[in-house]
């Protein structure tokens, strides 16, 4: 069989990304402008600003990925785009120009869904892996625990019931001043702190199901430093952040790890941003050591937003014979178990 080349589209939230893979898996160019210096003076994304940038970045991204790949338009196969989830705006700059490529150049479309493309982020990176295993996606936007029951087919064992994981740390990191986004900078200084100084909650962590809760947690954080505010009591930031990480850790890997076990899996992956957090990373690698569970995950770059993650998802949609019609449309709330 002949390679199939990928030029992937993502504008989901506020990386303006493009990539081009060969059969899926080989990245040969990765291209990512990020907006963070511009939203981060609003303390998180402005959906409309979002938008007017990925429409001034898009042309440059993609000729970009062209050009590290050195290649034209001519060699591409298939056109792979993120349709959701995500701000509506923002993606259908992507998908706009996504379908305006396909038809210009006569070649297939195929929409993916942004949560597909993280998880398949680890069939990047590791060559070996192959469903069926278990994920967790965490990210900004989402907390999804689900169930790879092959190429393109999921279900949902839990997900968040009220505050994307990513969300929890964003928004602690603002109550705090640290700055956006919030995830690396309150795992900077969770390294440096105490997590067991002050008791934060773990929702959901001895309930039968799968199902998260962040808001709890996130309101315990705010409350405890108003409190210590109208106290005139100095908090210790790397206390707060480490004892905050660690509430969220515990919940998340406790939860995949019993997810895995109860279905009789081998194998959990890891995806999203949060993905990144370092002491997710080390107590899922401990657990499952002693579960005897293989764990993977992504590198930082194939963790955050990205296009090639979003490649490889849209080539074993394409490998399964899926095309997309030009008038596929923006889906912000779209579910992963509809794709
Ligand atoms: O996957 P992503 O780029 O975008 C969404 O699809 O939402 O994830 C961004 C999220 C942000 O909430 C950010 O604070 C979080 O990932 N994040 C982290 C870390 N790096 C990024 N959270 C915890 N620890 C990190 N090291
Ligand atoms: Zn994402």
């Amino acid at each position: 069989m002949s390679d199939i080349i990928t030029l992937a589209i993502e504008s989901s939230c506020d990386e303006t990304a493009c990539a081009i893979t060969r059969n899926g898996r080989e990245v040969l160019a990765n291209i990512i402008s990020t907006q963070i210096e511009i939203h981060k003076k609003f303390g998180g994304v402005v959906p409309e600003v979002a938008s007017r940038k990925h429409i001034e970045n898009i042309d440059l991204v993609v000729q970009e990925a062209l050009d590290t790949a050195g290649m034209t338009f001519s060699d591409i196969d298939h056109i792979a785009v993120t349709h959701g989830p995500g701000l509506v705006g923002a993606l259908l700059v992507g998908l706009s120009y996504a379908k305006a490529l396909a038809f210009t150049l006569g070649i297939p479309l195929v929409g993916v869904n942004h949560i597909e493309g993280h998880l398949s982020a680890n069939y990047i990176e590791h060559k070996d892996l192959k469903p069926p295993f278990i994920t967790l996606i965490v990210s900004g936007g989402h907390t999804h625990l689900v169930e790879v029951k092959d190429y393109g087919s999921y279900e949902i064992l839990g997900k968040t019931k009220d505050d994307a994981s990513g969300e929890a740390f964003d928004k602690v990191s603002r109550a705090m001043g640290l700055g956006y986004p919030g995830g690396p900078i309150v795992d900077r200084l969770a390294k440096q702190g105490n997590p067991g100084a002050i008791d934060f909650p773990r929702a959901c962590i001895h309930d039968d199901g799968y199902d998260f809760s962040f808001s709890g947690l996130k309101s315990s954080v705010l409350n405890y430093l108003n409190s210590m505010k109208m106290k005139n009591i100095d908090i210790v930031p790397e206390d707060v952040c480490a004892s905050f990480q660690a509430a969220v850790v515990d919940v998340l890997t406790n939860k995949a790890i019993k997810a895995c076990m109860d279905k009789g899996y081998k194998t959990i992956t890891l995806s999203g941003g949060v993905a990144s957090n370092s002491g997710l990373r080390s107590q899922m690698a401990d657990l499952c050591h002693k579960a005897c569970l293989d764990l993977k995950y992504p590198p930082l770059v194939l963790c955050t937003d990205n296009a090639a993650m979003i490649a490889c998802a849209g080539y074993y949609r394409y490998l399964a014979g899926k095309r997309d019609s030009m008038d596929l449309n923006a889906v912000p709330n779209l579910k992963i178990d509809q794709v």
